[in-house]
């Protein structure tokens, strides 16, 4: 009876304590999130400050361009983008008007041992140039080291992430306005955690981080006679973030009279492009980020893989031109690095060149692409050493640039 009794207020004892444990746990992720909200609306501050405040790099005595080569394949594609960025800006790199600055450190290993996404001195020197042509770099699975990609989107307010894929043969011209900064994003890898029993990762959408994204997908449509913008979203679901993205795209197309906004959800459009009757119908998608990263991926392949894709991420302030590809390691693994295909690379570097102010030289390269990769084909890359090399390739195109 006695040791009954003992059990019961025992049990109450244990009851009290974990719920204490519990409530102690749950006001410190309280405090985590508190520190988060906090942060993001800093972050919203400062957008709404800098809203419009562009660079004009017409207004600049030197462009400095900086180059990270990146991990696995990077090395070797990039070594072929800098050959080409060399070849068709000869005369102002020589005239002084045009640095190339090569960035050296930003490799996973450095990055594994200081376990930083990118070590503060690699960020000092890429903060001293005006725009960054990059290699792929690698992300571990897991753990907490962050991607660099997504470190330096942050920290560089690169908040528009500008993917064109086009199937000329089937009248696929497409142009991705992937929201670049926020989303699921934002918060990284700082999610929150209660081990054995859940976890949290945030989706962060702002009302200027939104505007802005809109606007440059509105003001690209206009710029370049496109007539419709298709809003991606899962509106249905996530109610309160694609809701709001949603919401504001058409606050935003209502400054754009005559452009029609078509919303769609994120699994339809999936859908919808590999739809052969309607996909060509498509010409600029606005959208969130992580949505963005995957349909980008998917869009790339109809184009013929995401080795042949270039990718723009765009700031007020700063631009980042990458391949939307990832490092294939395996490739250095395996002794095919030289076999990479450095055409992703050399597209980004076309669009780099459009954005800096050389829209010709970039038309020239992108002319030099398509005879090579669409038309001519007289020098395949496939990979392995039954192909060419990227230099091999490389050579070609410049032989095409004339
Ligand atoms: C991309 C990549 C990155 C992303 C990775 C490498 C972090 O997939 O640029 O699309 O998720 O954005
Ligand atoms: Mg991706």
């Amino acid at each position: 009876m006695a040791d009954g009794k003992k059990g019961v207020v025992q049990e109450i004892i244990d009851m009290g304590v974990k719920e204490m444990n519990a409530m102690a746990e749950v006001s410190d992720i309280t405090g985590q999130f508190r520190n988060l909200l906090m942060e993001q609306m800093e972050r919203v501050e400062k957008m709404e400050e800098s809203a419009g405040k562009k660079k004009d790099f017409k207004s600049l005595p030197v462009i400095t361009i900086g180059i990270c080569p990146g991990d696995g394949i990077g090395p070797s594609i990039s070594e072929q983008a800098v050959r080409v960025l060399e070849s068709v800006l000869s005369e102002e790199i020589a005239a002084g008007k045009i640095r190339l600055k090569q960035i050296d450190g930003l490799t996973i290993e450095r990055r594994l041992a200081e376990m930083k996404a990118v070590p503060d001195d690699v960020m000092e020197e890429i903060r001293e140039c005006d725009v960054l042509l990059k290699g792929p770099t690698t992300t571990p699975k897991g753990g907490s080291l962050e991607s660099a990609n997504v470190a330096l989107r942050r920290a560089l307010d690169l908040y528009a992430n500008v993917r064109p894929v086009s199937v000329p043969e089937e009248g696929i011209d497409w142009i991705f306005f992937r929201e670049n900064t926020e989303g699921e994003y934002a918060v990284g890898s700082r999610g929150i955690e209660i081990p054995g029993k859940l976890s949290i990762d945030f989706k962060v959408i702002t009302e200027p981080g939104t505007r802005r994204i809109a606007k440059a997908a509105y003001d690209y449509a206009v710029a370049n006679g496109k007539t419709n913008i298709e809003v991606v979203t899962k509106a249905n679901i996530m109610k309160k973030t694609d809701g709001n993205f949603s919401r504001i795209c058409h606050e935003v197309a209502s400054e754009y009279p005559g452009l029609v906004l078509e919303d769609w959800y994120i699994d339809i459009m999936t859908a919808k492009l590999l739809d052969k009757t309607r996909r060509s119908d498509f010409q600029v998608f606005v959208l969130p980020n992580l949505y963005g990263d995957i349909i980008t991926d998917e869009a790339a392949e109809i184009q013929g893989g995401v080795g042949t894709a270039g990718s723009a991420n765009i700031g007020d302030q700063y631009a980042m031109f990458e391949a939307i590809h990832g490092s294939a390691v395996r490739m250095i693994e395996d002794g095919r690095g030289a076999y990479a295909n450095p055409a992703s690379l050399i597209k980004a570097a076309a669009m780099m060149l459009n954005h800096i102010g050389f829209p010709e030289k970039a038309k020239a390269i992108e002319n030099a692409l398509d005879i090579c990769v669409e038309k001519e084909k007289a020098v395949v890359i496939t990979g392995h050493e039954d192909g060419a090399t990227g230099a091999e390739f490389t050579d070609y195109l410049l032989s095409k640039l004339g």
